[in-house]
């Protein structure tokens, strides 16, 4: 029997437009704007407007999540519902209502809220005014909509964070173009970065106001890790993993958890001209303002070798000047999705944060398996009979076992996610939930790993 700590958080994540649906909105984020301008950059079409419904059906939902073996559900305020007026953080009356009743029925139902601040969702205005968070005004405005969060919210809500995956905004937004606004620059990059780390600082220096520090209410942030590894013992390709791990982790992990940015990240982006531009007044606010607990999500890892050709040519700066992605042969897959199955690494993770962050408390925030047309896998009940998600979900539990008795400080495993939700430009194609949404009759039935799920969550364990 695999038995986890007492009282872990056996929990699911999802976020406000990914399941709410863009009803009553009063406006666009990124998101919603870039679909109304380009559907067909989505898949299938389908966008963010129904999403999985929850802005109606939550009152349903939350008890099904519960039958799921649910316990705590991370989910995200949308501050293009929430606020009226960005500059002025006034509030939209009919949003508040909304989210006090979310929380209520949470809690009525025995399902803990944690409560995440930002996931991808930038005001389209706030984009298109000041250019989102390439701007370090935005990031005051940011900090002033966290205080209104916590003020409305804060009496029913103990855990917070402020972003979810800001590094995907970089990636998304700034260099891959799979988030709007769609642009590629490297050096854009690097100050949006920096301007994330300062944003989530002045969100925690206004919780502080609030709760001081004695941990009864608690805030975080939530990282995608991707641990970096090299295609050999070469020095060309440590040197790339190297790089990899300082740009994909440490530039969001080092500053939450130890309030500065890695030395050798800053040397090199010094050196070739691009660093962020900060003050020392920020960077001493950075380094006050660190978190209690981490949320991690994990997925994939990142597997990496020497690049092509040298980072001296002659070309554009670009992360991945110091590195090309390897693809190890007779990697274990998921086809659907393309990211390569490797629980080993959720252990490395667990021993990182012991060895290298304090053994500062964590959780994973985020873990899942996301396939495309379950269909082919139901019953003759209609049931997706999902073994595949099962035992991906058993060999992450596993591994985070081996890190927690090893000594790691993790508190809980949040599945992505619990009824199936729009997934950004892929909508609807990969499926991840324990719970199965119809998505033109948004009828929503248990899969097999809901009910999996329960007994785990009930039993604190499998076998
Ligand atoms: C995570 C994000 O990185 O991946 C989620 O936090 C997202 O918002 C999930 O939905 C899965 O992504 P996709 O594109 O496979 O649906």
């Amino acid at each position: 029997m695999f038995e986890f700590p007492k009282n872990f958080a056996w929990g699911a994540a999802t976020s406000g437009p990914q399941s709410e649906g863009n009803f009553k909105k009063k406006h666009q984020n990124v998101f919603d704007y870039w679909y109304a301008k380009d559907p067909k950059a989505f898949y299938a079409g389908v966008g963010p407007d129904t999403a999985s419904n929850f802005y109606n059906d939550y009152r349903e939902d939350i008890p099904l999540m519960r039958q799921a073996g649910i316990k705590v559900l991370r989910t995200s305020i949308q501050w293009s519902r929430l606020i009226a007026d960005f500059e002025k953080c006034s509030v939209d009356e009919e949003a508040v209502a909304f989210y006090n009743d979310m929380i209520d029925t949470l809690l009525e139902n025995g399902i803990t809220p944690y409560l995440n601040l930002c996931h991808f969702d930038m005001p389209v205005e706030l984009q298109h005014k000041y250019g989102g968070f390439e701007s370090k005004h935005v990031t005051d405005l940011f900090a002033g909509y966290a205080k209104r969060c916590f003020e409305l919210f804060g009496d029913r809500v103990d855990h917070w964070f402020t972003f979810n995956e800001p590094k995907v905004i970089l990636d998304g937004g700034y260099l891959y173009q799979f988030h709007y606004p769609l642009k590629v620059d490297g050096p854009l990059a690097v100050q949006v970065a920096y301007n994330l780390n300062l944003a989530s600082a002045k969100a925690i220096a206004e919780f502080r106001k609030l709760y001081g520090n004695d941990g009864t209410k608690k805030i975080g942030t939530i990282l995608n890790l991707t641990p970096a590894y090299a295609a050999s013992e070469s020095k060309a390709d440590q040197a790339a993993a190297e790089f990899a791990e300082l740009w994909a982790n440490k530039m969001f992990l080092d500053p939450a958890v130890l309030g500065e940015f890695p030395s050798k990240l800053v040397e090199i982006l010094e050196k070739d001209g691009v660093l962020w531009e900060a003050t020392p007044e920020e960077l001493a606010l950075i380094k006050q303002e660190t978190v209690d607990l981490l949320g991690i999500n994990f997925y994939h890892p990142f597997r990496v070798k020497a690049p092509e050709i040298s980072a001296k040519s002659l070309q554009d700066w670009m992360p991945d000047i110091y590195f090309d992605n390897y693809e190890m042969p007779g990697r274990v897959m998921n086809v659907d999705k393309g990211w390569e199955i490797y629980p080993e690494a959720l252990y490395d993770i667990a021993l990182n944060i012991r060895d290298n962050y304090h053994n500062i408390e964590w959780f994973v925030s985020e873990n899942g398996m996301g396939v495309s047309r379950e269909e082919r896998f139901m019953d003759e009940h209609g049931m997706v009979c999902d073994d595949y998600r099962i035992e991906f979900l058993k060999e992450h539990l596993r591994a985070l076992h081996r890190g927690i008795t090893a000594g790691s400080n993790c508190h809980g495993y949040f599945v992505w996610t619990g009824i199936d939700c729009w997934s950004w430009q892929n909508a609807y194609r990969n499926r991840y939930g324990l719970i199965r949404d119809e998505i033109h009759t948004q009828t929503k039935t248990l899969k097999k790993s809901g009910y999996w799920f329960a007994k785990v969550s009930a039993q604190n364990g499998f076998e």
